[in-house]
């Protein structure tokens, strides 16, 4: 670390990046790429359409206020249009949340094997992460609230939580609420949401309709497949939505991602098709993992993490050796405190059997 020159503000050394989910392989050869959580079904093609269309326009600046995209949000969830507020990706809305809400000497809460955002969003806003343990790898609401003080700002809970793929009912996620000060927000990360089928589940929708201090995030990188266009949404009380506002860069949305995310929300057919490709294959591939004798935890989203033995050669790190020169690339998740498991999406039908073929040939019950 260089001792002279500019410092940075407190708490931004202490943030180790965040590393992607890789895209290739040694080899070269097409990977089948199962590391980030993207939908196997690719982006509808109205989306893709309507991004096109905005090609001859590339010299105009967007709609700063992304009105038809807010609008469009609005309309298809029964919402309040003036209390979206949409970002570049959610990542960005984390990160306006931690600016806006914590400063030094303040803290957030997260769980332990909570999405990383948090953690970085956290020092980068000079604020103190508290992380919450997590027994069964499942967030724990009395864990939460027992480390919640006077300094905490934030509480963030990613529902379901990546890299875990684990949930909290609707009744858990009130019961953290009711349990925090009025002072303190809880940010619901609802990335995943589309995917959950589970009648106890409930995104946040109805606690940010009906308190003070709880915010909504989405996604348009994970069922709508728009990853590559970073779109994101919060929905916010009326407060809380006048203060990102005002943080918030004046274009941070682009032109070709308004476009995009409208059409996308209006194909509501490539989402239900989305959402029956994973009920047909998360089963299948946690049963199929499951048989060649690894643990899976249980998952509402589009991925699985899966535990590996701690033998040498069929450890996580070599699984994902051995995987990666099949093509397969998968999610190491030491960096969530999860040195023994790997993260993998729920590919395409064949990805899917390639990687269970791949798997019993690592563990030789090929
Ligand atoms: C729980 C969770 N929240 C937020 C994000 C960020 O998504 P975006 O692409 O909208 O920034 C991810 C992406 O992996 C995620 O897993």
């Amino acid at each position: 670390m260089l001792k002279t020159g500019p410092a940075p503000q407190p708490g931004i050394l202490s943030i180790s990046p965040y590393v992607p989910g890789e895209s290739s392989t040694p080899g070269g050869v097409r990977p089948i790429k199962l590391s980030s959580n993207e939908t196997p079904l690719g982006p509808s093609p109205k989306a893709v359409a309507a991004y096109k269309a905005v090609a001859e326009e590339l010299h105009r600046y967007p709609d700063g206020a992304a009105g038809a995209l807010r609008h469009a949000i609005a309309q298809r969830y029964g919402l309040d249009a003036e209390r979206i507020v949409c970002g570049c990706g959610s990542d960005e809305l984390i990160n306006l949340i931690a600016h806006a809400y914590i400063g030094p000497g303040e803290e957030a809460i997260y769980s332990e094997h909570g999405f990383l955002m948090y953690r970085i969003a956290t020092l980068s806003s000079g604020g103190t992460p508290v992380s919450a343990p997590e027994p069964a790898h499942r967030a724990d609401v009395d864990a939460m609230l027992a480390r919640v003080n006077a300094k905490t700002k934030v509480v963030f809970l990613a529902n379901p939580n990546n890299p875990t793929g684990t949930y909290l009912s609707h009744g858990e996620v009130r019961r953290l609420h009711q349990g925090l000060p009025s002072q303190t927000l809880l940010v619901l990360d609802a990335a995943y949401c589309e995917y959950v089928r589970r009648n106890d589940y409930e995104a946040g929708l109805e606690l940010v309709a009906t308190t003070d201090n709880t915010v909504m995030t989405r996604t348009f990188s994970k069922i709508y497949g728009l990853a590559a266009l970073r779109l994101g949404w919060a929905y916010c009380p009326a407060a809380v939505a006048d203060v990102l506002n005002r943080v918030r860069g004046p274009f941070n949305v682009t032109a070709p991602a308004i476009a995009a995310g409208v059409a996308a929300l209006q194909d509501r057919a490539h989402v239900e098709t989305a959402v029956a490709h994973n009920e047909k294959w998360l089963p299948w591939v946690t049963a199929e993992i499951e048989k060649l004798g690894l643990k899976v935890t249980p998952s509402v989203g589009n991925f699985v993490l899966i535990h590996f033995p701690s033998a040498r050669g069929k450890d996580a790190a070599a699984a994902d050796e051995f995987l990666k020169a099949r093509g397969i690339i998968m999610r190491r998740v030491a960096a969530y405190g999860l040195p023994d498991c790997l993260r993998m999406t729920i590919g395409t039908e064949d990805d899917n059997h390639q990687v269970v073929a791949a798997l019993a040939a690592l563990l030789g019950r090929s």
